[in-house]
């Protein structure tokens, strides 16, 4: 039995054949409408999630398959003290496959260990979100035709941003990709996603706080909404929030064919004036978000 907690449990081959399988998905979406006919996904969400959760219950209704779950701690027997090994030994009783997101890094890999199903890592604390990288993928591969030769600017919230932790391992496994790291201090990517990943696989990258300086040189642009309910205090949270702010004009410099992402939802960091853009790719990527989780379910549970 295969989980997905963090995106490096799958191969590169493995991501190609899950792009396939979307962009097959995309081309004859009826061939898949039973695959996974009388199978139950369960979306157990302890941490709020519009995009995520609803895309997960999209793509298993799409596969003919069926959902139960809960939206919220506060709706679940969590409420009661119950553990999440014990909620997901019940839930593994009903479910054929788990999506679950938790505020707690490592609590997926924890329900890992006492599931009889496949658990699939909706995004744990600040840590990872390997869903949300698959999309991000699949975004790039129809954009940019690969992942190879990339550089690719990462700004906002880096510190706690999990979609740019996960994607950074993801990305770091193809050669000729650079990293523009754009942050102000306090939200740097932090250490160990530094050392692990970019220094340890001799990536290059830079780190800077100016996005402008940046823009000509990105093929990437991927930016993230500041991460409020993980600051400790609300005052750092109002001081940095507004760091960074795309607007049409700070795209001047931009190359042609930028692909401007975002995993949403956002705050303020992209202005809705940038939308019209062309380069503007992340209600897109929202969209490619259900593609790839339908390919993820076939895989988890072994569906021809
Ligand atoms: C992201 C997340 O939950 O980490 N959202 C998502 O899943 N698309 C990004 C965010 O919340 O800022």
């Amino acid at each position: 039995m295969r989980h997905l907690l963090d995106i490096l449990d799958l191969s590169t081959d493995e991501i190609n054949s899950l792009i396939e399988t979307a962009c097959d998905i995309i081309n004859d979406p009826d061939k898949y409408a039973e695959k996974c006919k009388r199978k139950k996904l369960a979306t157990l969400f302890f941490e709020p999630s519009t995009r995520t959760r609803l895309s997960f219950e999209a793509a298993m209704y799409e596969l003919g398959g069926s959902v139960l779950g809960f939206s919220s701690s506060s709706s679940s027997s969590t409420s009661k003290g119950e553990s999440v090994s014990d909620t997901i030994k019940v839930v593994s009783c009903y479910a054929d496959i788990i999506a679950m997101r938790h505020p707690k890094e490592g609590a997926p890999m924890v329900a890992s260990m006492v599931s009889d199903v496949p658990i699939i890592n909706a995004g744990d604390g600040g840590h990872n979100h390997p869903t949300q990288t698959l999309a991000d993928l699949l975004t790039i591969y129809r954009e940019k035709g690969g992942f190879n030769d990339l550089t690719v600017g990462l700004c906002g919230d880096l510190k706690f941003g999990r979609t740019v932790h996960s994607l950074i391992n993801a990305l770091s496994r193809y050669s000729d990709i650079k990293f523009v790291l754009i942050s102000p201090d306090e939200l740097k990517l932090p250490d160990y996603v530094t050392n692990n990943v970019l220094l340890k696989n001799n990536i290059p990258f830079e780190e800077t706080t100016d996005l402008l300086g940046a823009m000509p040189k990105l093929d990437i642009l991927y930016m993230t909404r500041v991460q409020r309910e993980r600051f400790f205090n609300e005052q750092d949270y109002i001081r940095l929030k507004d760091s960074y702010i795309l607007t049409p004009d700070k795209l001047e410099d931009a190359k042609d064919d930028l692909c401007i992402m975002h995993p949403l939802p956002r705050v303020n960091e992209i202005s809705v004036a940038v939308d019209k853009d062309p380069r503007a790719c992340y209600f897109k990527q929202v969209l490619n978000g259900k593609y790839m989780r339908m390919a993820l379910i076939l895989k988890l549970l072994e569906v021809e």
